[in-house]
């Protein structure tokens, strides 16, 4: 199986390359939009057609875009620059690649829905987003389910894990937590928490069973933000008492909206893939056990030592 990856410098699009790369029966072609790295092909998504050209030389079967701007406040301040990427771009990647008849694989979010269900999100259940953010993302969903072919859609939630570019959020905490500074958590916000090692399986588990449709496909435990706070501190050995835990009421005004309760029900994919995605806490775990060689090898990669095998 031969895949395109656009926006493999990427929190999840790295997980994705780092997997196929000792997956049996894959090859992988790689994009980078920022970051320097050696046998990354450098792609600007919005560019139609070095999208094109690239398509025609690859031949992907599968189309995998994690790339996105997934910073929900900046697209709540800049709606049309975003869209440029986030809609535009997407759809017509995806269009591009339908045409050469490779499935598209694009990402969505829990925050498609408006958190006030009550109990963790199924596919079938009617999304409200609250955001601009969400809004991008459910336009992509309805566009792709309108035009037909082969696409998979996979909404997923709060992704964690090394990255290139530090930026979620228990990079935060720990980052936060060693030099000392306070932390603000909400304690009545819950949510599924999705490690990027074991979603990028997860997603590859269902290209090679040509999941057709919407899924989701998060971490199976609910935790609050406060709680997974805690436990990263746990894991990871550092003081916890700078963790101040508030109200998600505390956060209301400040940046977009955002669902309070978007737990996310994966059984439809864990059925398809015979099995759940791993735990918050576990993952946090192995997260931990990988912090040297993820140092090592990302060391190396963007001093340009590293790189494809
Ligand atoms: N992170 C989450 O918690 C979360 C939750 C739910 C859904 N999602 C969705 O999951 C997907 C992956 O998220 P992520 O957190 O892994 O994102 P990310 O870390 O921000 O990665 C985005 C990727 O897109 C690339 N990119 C940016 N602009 C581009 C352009 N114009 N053309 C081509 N590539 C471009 C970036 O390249 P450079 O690094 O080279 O700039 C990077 O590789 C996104 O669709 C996101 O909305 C994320």
């Amino acid at each position: 199986m031969r895949a395109l990856i656009v926006g493999a410098t990427g929190l999840l699009g790295h997980a994705l390359y780092r997997h196929l790369l000792v997956r049996p029966g894959w090859e992988a072609v790689v994009t980078t939009y920022d970051i320097v790295a050696p046998g990354f092909e450098k792609l600007d998504a919005m560019d139609a057609s070095a999208v094109e050209s690239l398509l025609d030389r690859v031949r992907p079967e599968a189309v995998i875009f994690p790339a996105s701007n997934p910073f929900v406040d900046f697209c709540e301040q800049h709606p049309e620059e975003t869209r440029r990427l986030n809609v535009d771009a997407t759809l017509r990647t995806a269009e591009a690649a339908q045409k050469r008849g490779a499935r598209f694989v694009f990402f969505s979010t829990d925050y498609v829905f408006d958190g006030k269900k009550g109990s963790p999100y199924r596919e079938e259940d009617e999304p409200l987003p609250l955001s601009e953010y969400g809004r991008q993302k459910l336009e992509v969903e309805r566009a792709l389910a309108a035009a037909g072919g082969r696409w998979t859609v996979v909404r997923t939630a709060a992704i964690f894990g090394w990255e290139l570019q530090p930026k979620n959020f228990i990079l935060q905490v720990l980052a936060r937590l060693r030099s000392g500074q306070k932390l603000k958590a909400a304690s009545d916000l819950d949510y599924t928490p999705t490690y990027a090692p074991s979603l990028a399986e997860g997603v590859v588990g269902l290209v090679e069973k040509d999941a057709q449709g919407v899924f989701h496909l998060a971490g199976p435990e609910t935790v609050s933000r406060a709680e997974f706070a805690r436990a990263a501190a746990a894991v990871f050995g550092l003081d916890a008492s700078h963790i101040e835990e508030v109200p998600f009421a505390a956060f209301a005004g400040q940046g977009a909206g955002r669902p309070q309760h978007s737990a996310l029900d994966s059984g439809k994919a864990e059925r398809l893939l015979g099995r759940p995605l791993l735990g918050a806490r576990a993952a946090l775990k192995a997260m931990k056990a990988a912090a040297q060689e993820w140092e090592d090898y990302s060391g190396k990669l963007l001093s340009g030592q590293g790189g494809r095998p």
